[in-house]
């Protein structure tokens, strides 16, 4: 691989914050792309919910503590990270830029923290392994043979997931049924994607995307695919229609524990009771979640679900979220609402369309920084001093 890592951000100009890399992002992308990545399901209602929640607490500050802050690191499944974000999830990361999931992971590398690969990623698990120095995490989508009820081909990933040296498993919960996504199928994407004059000309018209489309043809779901080549009467997408669980229970989820020997997080809780069945059943963390209003639109905003969560479990059981990060600020609110850490999803993917690898570690390194100036000005000095009287309503006097 070429060194993708050289910042060609050198001018004042360049992006500055997660929303510049939107912005630019989406200049970067053909139309059926972005809306691939961007939008939520049906009327956006979640999605925005997600962001909306942040704005509707305020951070306190104490002032002229002589404190500075004492670091931002973070121990999570066994792995010491630098900071309290990990990179989502995220199925064809490839169509964002040719280097994907790998190069995300390399980037999460070089910032201190892990990604979490999804089943549906544009790079294998052998490959994402390969090309990684430290351990990364593997998210699972369960799924049973719907005519014998068997594991065999979920048996068949997590064995080649610890194979490969992945440690931790983050097992997805919230796709009993495919996201109503009218946004990204208006604009054509779809399996196949509908291609009209327009469309192919968003893509004509950036010639170098299209180039290396072409060139490394990381637009298909390689571990689905790899393990439809074992079964000669399916194809990888055919697998994805049949990873949707509605039939799912937490039987499953508790075949899948007994089947992994290291640490264990359901994605996709939204649920205090949820959540303790979680742990319950040996789960060592959730991820409070709502697939970026991408699943169920209507369903509560990620951060206002955490608290219960957190009060719940927090004192067992690990607590992530994600959802609608996109401020350093965020962090430490979801941080102060009883999160041990937070994944993002769409800022690395903005990150990665417009400069590769070098991108998805700005984004990273953005939030650093914020989270930093952040905790500087409210006068803390470590992460594990903030909690719920570090925030008040947004529009209460205080
Ligand atoms: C996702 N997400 C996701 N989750 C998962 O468990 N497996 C997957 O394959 C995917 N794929 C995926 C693709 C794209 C393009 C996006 C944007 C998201 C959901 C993801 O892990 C995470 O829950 C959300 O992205 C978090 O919300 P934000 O940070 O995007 O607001």
């Amino acid at each position: 691989m070429p060194d993708v890592f050289t910042y060609r951000l050198s001018s004042r100009s360049g992006p500055m914050s997660v929303e510049d890399y939107r912005y630019l992002a989406k200049r970067e992308l053909p139309s059926m792309v972005w809306a691939f990545i961007e939008y939520g399901a049906e009327d956006l209602i979640t999605l925005d919910a997600n962001r909306n929640a942040f704005s509707r607490y305020a951070l306190r500050t104490k002032v002229l503590t002589g404190e500075r802050v004492k670091g931002t690191e973070v121990m999570l499944g066994g792995e010491r990270l630098s900071l309290p974000v990990l990179l989502a999830p995220a199925g064809l990361v490839g169509l964002a830029h040719w280097t994907g999931e790998l190069g995300a992971a390399q980037a999460a590398e070089r910032a201190g923290t892990v990604s979490v690969l999804s089943t549906a990623s544009t790079y294998t698990l052998e490959e994402v392994a390969g090309g990684t120095e430290r351990d990364h995490f593997f998210q699972l989508y369960p799924w049973t043979d719907p005519t014998t009820g068997r594991y065999d081909l979920t048996h068949l990933l997590i064995k080649r997931a610890r194979d490969a040296g992945f440690t931790g498993l983050f097992v997805t919960v919230d796709i009993q049924a495919h996201g109503n996504r009218e946004g990204e199928r208006k604009n054509g994407m779809g399996n196949p994607p509908v291609l009209t004059p327009a469309r192919i000309a968003s893509a004509a018209i950036r010639p170098a995307w299209w180039a290396a489309l072409l060139k490394h043809r990381r637009y298909t779901t390689r571990i689905l695919n790899e393990l439809a080549e074992g079964e000669s009467a399916l194809r990888g997408v055919e697998l994805q229609t049949r990873m949707l669980g509605a039939d799912l229970t937490w039987d499953d989820f508790s075949w899948v524990r007994d089947h992994w020997s290291g640490p264990v997080f359901v994605k996709g809780i939204l649920d205090a009771d949820d959540a303790e069945r979680a742990v319950a059943l040996g789960a060592d963390g959730v991820v409070v979640s709502n697939h970026g209003g991408r699943q169920l639109d209507g369903a509560v905003a990620s951060l206002d679900a955490l608290p219960a969560i957190a009060a719940r479990i927090g004192d067992r059981a690990t607590v992530l979220m994600d959802g609608g990060i996109r401020r350093g600020s965020d962090v430490v609110k979801a941080l102060c609402l009883g999160a041990d850490a937070v994944c993002i999803g769409r800022p690395y993917i903005y990150g990665a369309a417009v400069y590769g690898p070098a991108g998805v570690q700005h984004v990273i390194e953005i939030l650093r920084e914020e989270i930093v100036r952040v905790l500087t000005l409210m006068g803390v000095s470590r992460l594990d001093e903030l909690g719920p009287s570090w925030l008040t309503p947004a529009d209460a006097p205080v």
